[in-house]
């Protein structure tokens, strides 16, 4: 069975982003987020691509726009770039980048990868606030990294409630001397309410 899986930092105040990136400096995070994500389709808005500026590599890049004329930037370049209507799926390629222009279409793709892959059981959605927005409803998991500590920022995780989700498994990292706060990862899956 499929997994949708919303993966997300997330500040004590809700924050995700600000102008487009990222407000903190945090490699433990991004070495999760990679351990996490790669090998597994990752679903994502045009602003979060182009916050990245370039194709994650090892996994396929499934960016959503309205524009029909979007196209990845130059550091796409080298990468198989495609738009939904002519995906194929070919397991030799680890690192592509798929255009849709709705998040069903997106959805789609994702699914097609998995459905062909020996290994990829989980869809990924990396973000930012419109797509996870847009996708909550129907994610079977949600992996948080909580960041104990509020920023100011102009793109939020959506309200999401706590009694849809449990908790299945924590790890928590202290404050540093150059980080002064504290972050927990957290993964959690959707309850069957009875
Ligand atoms: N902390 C984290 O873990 C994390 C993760 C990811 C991103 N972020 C942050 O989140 C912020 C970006 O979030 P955002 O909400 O501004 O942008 P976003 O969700 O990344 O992308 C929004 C864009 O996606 C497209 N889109 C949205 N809904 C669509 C739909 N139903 N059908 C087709 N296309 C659709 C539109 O693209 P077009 O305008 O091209 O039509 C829209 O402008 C940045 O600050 C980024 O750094 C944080």
């Amino acid at each position: 069975m499929q997994h949708l899986v919303l993966i997300s930092a997330v500040a004590s105040n809700g924050v995700i982003g600000t102008q487009n990136t990222l407000p903190w400096r945090l490699p433990e995070d991004l070495a999760f987020f990679k351990k996490n994500t790669v090998g597994h389709p990752i679903v994502m808005g045009r602003a979060t691509y182009e916050s990245i500026g370039r194709p994650l590599p090892g996994r396929c890049n499934i960016v959503v726009t309205r524009n029909a004329q979007w196209w990845p930037g130059e550091l796409a370049e080298t990468i198989p770039c495609v738009e939904a209507a002519h995906f194929q799926f070919q397991p030799q390629v680890k690192t592509s980048v798929v255009i849709c222009t709705s998040i069903e279409e997106a959805l789609s793709v994702a699914k097609r990868i998995n459905e062909a892959s020996p290994e990829g059981k989980d869809i990924f959605v990396i973000g930012g606030s419109q797509i996870y927005e847009a996708l909550l409803p129907h994610a079977d998991a949600l992996i948080l990294t909580h960041i104990h500590h509020e920023f100011v920022g102009d793109a939020y995780f959506p309200h999401w409630s706590k009694s849809d989700f449990k908790e299945v498994w924590r790890e928590n990292h202290g404050a540093t001397e150059e980080r002064p706060w504290s972050f927990s990862f957290v993964r959690y899956e959707r309850q069957a309410h009875t």
